[in-house]
């Protein structure tokens, strides 16, 4: 069971990617919902599956975070559960991101899968992401705004930002199969008319405060010698108090010249961006497996799965992963990234093998028969 997605990729970023909400109709057709609302409520009794219920009875906002144990006192209608990084505990439901794969992978977050009963909603708000919300079964009522920078937000519950009324620009009903896309910064507002499922595929790009904190972070660790300000061709000032606008300028360059030095500013991103944003399906070997054992795991036909959703990527000749520079030439990072199931034929080299042992003990990937 696959869904097909529709869409014609050019026109939608010339016209919408990040530029203006928009409703996709029928962008899957006929649309098979990869989860049950059961298997959903399964993962969010897990302790380290991010979840919550969000009721909305009588005007009265409350919001609950998960793991859940029981569910039978929520009632009918006015509540939803949303549950987060579904795509890292259920493959069937991971399969719904294999089309948006051709967008840029790094500023992929997570797929959350939200169960929502009559009339039940978050509530009107905000998001710090670009998503598209793909309609599974049953029929939400979709109501965006215009961008403005002078909404008002409100805690309508300490867990519950929302923005107070605006003017809707769409205000629609979707069912199975459309998509409704929303850039960052356009509130929105969803309520379900009947029982339904959507999922949201984020995408989260960074502040730049994230960019330069993050940055300074590796700096620090990594240069740990001071680089001073240094001005050997210096004139006398008419006034010595008076910092010169050229002075200024020398200050930014000392730290704009870090920021483009390849080596740090590349390395840094490399191991930044591969950072989880949620939990993992990660489970490191114990006792480790030594070389001899893994090597013959391999050569009597186990294969290696990588852990889904993990965060791997390329820059320039490196490979990342989890935060860390994968220590191998270019060809073999990128069979690394291509080919999710490796079997030995793929890693009979030493110094691959050597490596991979590592990142299998660590849990990167593990053994499938
Ligand atoms: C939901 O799926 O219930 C909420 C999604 C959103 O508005 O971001
Ligand atoms: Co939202």
């Amino acid at each position: 069971m696959s869904n097909k997605l529709t869409i014609d990729w050019d026109n939608f970023l010339k016209n919408y990617w990040q530029k203006k909400p928009v409703i996709l109709r029928n962008a899957f057709k006929h649309f098979i919902d990869p989860i049950t609302p059961d298997e959903l409520a399964g993962l969010a009794m897990e302790e380290e599956i991010e979840s919550r219920i969000v009721t909305n009875k009588n005007g009265k906002w409350d919001a609950k975070f998960g793991p859940f144990t029981d569910f039978s006192r929520l009632g009918e209608d006015h509540w939803s559960l949303l549950v987060q990084a579904v795509d890292h505990w259920h493959e069937q439901a991971a399969t719904l991101l294999e089309p948006f794969k051709c967008i840029p992978q790094w500023q992929f977050e997570d797929l959350m899968v939200s169960y929502a009963t009559k009339g039940a909603g978050v509530g009107p708000h905000i998001d710090n992401y670009d998503v598209f919300i793909i309609q599974g079964k049953g029929c939400r009522r979709w109501q965006v705004g215009d961008r403005n920078p002078n909404y008002k937000q409100f805690n309508a519950h300490k867990a519950l930002l929302h923005v107070e009324k605006y003017h809707s620009i769409i205000d629609e009903e979707i069912v199975a199969g459309d998509i409704l896309y929303i850039p960052i910064g356009y509130p929105h507002n969803g309520i379900s008319i009947g029982e339904s499922l959507s999922y949201s595929v984020g995408f989260r790009t960074q502040t730049s405060q994230e960019l330069l904190s993050g940055f300074a972070d590796y700096i620090i660790d990594n240069l740990p010698n001071g680089i001073f300000y240094q001005d050997p061709d210096l004139k006398l000032p008419k006034d010595p108090y008076q910092i010169q606008p050229y002075e200024l300028a020398k200050l930014q360059d000392q730290i704009i010249d870090l920021v483009k030095t390849p080596n740090l500013f590349n390395d840094w991103f490399g191991k930044h961006i591969t950072l989880p944003m949620h939990e993992l399906n990660i489970v490191s070997v114990e006792p480790p497996y030594e070389y001899d054992e893994f090597q013959s795991m391999l050569q009597t036909g186990a294969k290696l799965c990588r852990v889904p959703s993990i965060r791997m990527f390329k820059i320039g000749e490196s490979g990342y992963i989890h935060g860390e520079k994968i220590n191998l030439p270019k060809p073999m990072i990128d069979i690394l990234c291509e080919t999710e199931i490796l079997s030995y034929e793929q890693l009979q080299d030493k110094n691959v093998l050597n490596t991979m042992l590592k990142l299998v003990n660590k849990g990167y990937w593990y053994f499938i028969d």
